[in-house]
């Protein structure tokens, strides 16, 4: 009898099964069941190396998006009826996760090198602009229009999934819509672009990039940086006392949530207090992790976030007209056209990103005409500190496995040495010749 029921049982579970896989595969389900079945089965997944969300944006053929590199594989007909054979509709659902640990190097997607662009923000008047430059490697790589920031308006389902094929911070790999999604959607559009010329001017902007870098300890650049209209600078930005030679001026700080809380901690032996908080600066967050999306949640909703009142990091400086979000486009841009390092093809690579500073001196290139960097990585960066702030006691630079400061720093020689930017260097001094000598 026992037998009997078991045999019943499991010819029910059969038949049941059978029904549900038949609907499965006819589409006889609601979209969103379906959908999340064939995630769970994994048929959506990267099929033929393109994702399925991959085959329908270049099926529609999308208008504000423009392939600006031979690099973007053409999408060839197989592509298109795999696609056809799938028949979902990716703009209504976030695509499944896509986990880091699926690749052992950086994944190529034929999407890699496409970005979001805007309208120029103002018109370029300014016959020095970097802009201008006739250097044909930099004209190539460079999109003046490229999209810098993230907004509620300029992030939907469609680019939610676009994105989610991105390692933070170029995108929001293995993050959870329910969890980021309500946090974009605050983000307020901006209502000016980050700089304007000054008036009265000749219509250039131009600005200093202030770097950390023991280069500035001694140099007396102060005067030099605080003539700019506009001067950035980042993380442990350390100005009481040190005034002659970073100047006293900050027009943007550039930061992440970890930079702008870790700084004062880090800094505190050199009198490091607070962010730069001068009145109506600007403050650039580079939205690097789930923890700055938290950060963003409780900053702009006026709560706290983990114990702390983000708001109290801005010295009463905060307002959402003068905060911006790094767009994950931009950040991916800048990763991908200026500074690949090597260091993406093993491993390590969900962590391999530019430094904050260069994060800084691209937001830099892209809002003003003419860039000066001061207190960057250098040919002879072993004669100074790590940070300018250790006057009193020479320290080695630290080169950490996220960031590679070699390729940085070569990049930066070459933009000075093509005209666009304007690196301070210390070369050609007695005490470097004396050096040279010695080694
Ligand atoms: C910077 O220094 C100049 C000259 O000493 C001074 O006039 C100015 O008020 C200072 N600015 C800030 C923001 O501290
Ligand atoms: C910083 O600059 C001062 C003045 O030039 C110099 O005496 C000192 O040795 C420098 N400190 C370091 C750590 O290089």
């Amino acid at each position: 009898m026992a037998h009997q029921t078991m045999l019943l049982f499991s010819f029910f579970l059969v038949t049941l099964l059978s029904i549900i896989l038949f609907m499965v595969s006819h589409g006889n389900l609601p979209g969103s069941i379906r959908y999340r079945w064939k995630a769970m089965l994994g048929i959506n997944r990267f099929r033929g190396g393109h994702s399925f969300y991959e085959l329908e944006r270049l099926q529609q053929n999308e208008g504000n998006m423009t392939p600006l590199s031979k690099r973007t594989a053409a999408i060839s007909t197989k592509d298109l009826v795999t696609m056809n054979e799938i028949k979902l509709s990716p703009a209504e659902y976030p695509i499944p996760i896509i986990h880091k640990s699926s690749f052992k190097k950086l994944p190529q997607w034929s999407f890699e090198d496409i970005y979001n662009l805007d309208a120029p923000p103002r018109p370029s008047t300014c016959a020095q602009s970097l802009r201008n430059s006739k250097d044909e490697d930099f004209q190539k790589a460079f999109l003046p229009n490229i999209r810098m920031f993230l907004h509620k308006d300029n992030i939907n389902m469609r680019e939610w999934n676009r994105l989610s094929h991105f390692n933070n911070p170029f995108g929001f790999m293995e993050m959870k819509y329910e969890d980021v999604m309500p946090v974009l959607k605050l983000i307020p559009k901006p209502k000016e672009p980050l700089l304007l010329p000054k008036p009265g001017g000749d219509g250039c902007v131009r600005c200093a990039v202030v770097g950390t870098g023991g280069i500035l300890n001694g140099s007396k650049m102060g005067a030099e940086i605080d003539s700019h209209d506009y001067v950035f600078r980042m993380n442990g930005a350390v100005i009481e006392g040190y005034e002659e030679d970073v100047g006293n001026r900050t027009s943007v700080y550039v930061h992440t949530s970890y930079s702008i809380t870790a700084s004062l901690y880090l800094f505190k032996k050199y009198g490091y207090k607070y962010a730069p908080h001068d009145q109506g600066i600007k403050y650039v967050m580079i939205p690097e992790g789930m923890r700055d999306y938290l950060w963003l949640n409780a900053l702009f909703k006026g709560e706290k976030a983990s114990k702390k009142d983000p708001r109290t990091y801005y010295s009463g400086q905060f307002s959402e007209n003068h905060f911006y979000v790094l767009h994950q486009d931009f950040l991916r841009y800048v990763r991908n056209r200026f500074l690949k390092s090597s260091n993406l093809n093993q491993g390590l690579w969900p962590i391999v990103r530019p430094t904050n500073g260069a994060f800084a001196i691209f937001t830099a290139l892209h809002a003003c005409d003419t860039v000066s960097a001061y207190g960057f990585m250098t040919e002879d960066y072993r004669k100074y500190s790590s940070y300018y702030a250790e006057k009193h006691h020479k320290t080695n630079v630290v080169f950490y496995a996220n960031h590679d400061y070699i390729l940085e720093k070569n990049l930066w020689k070459s933009l000075h040495d093509k005209k666009i930017i304007k690196l301070f260097q210390r070369t050609g001094s007695q005490d470097e010749i004396e050096i040279s000598k010695r080694a």
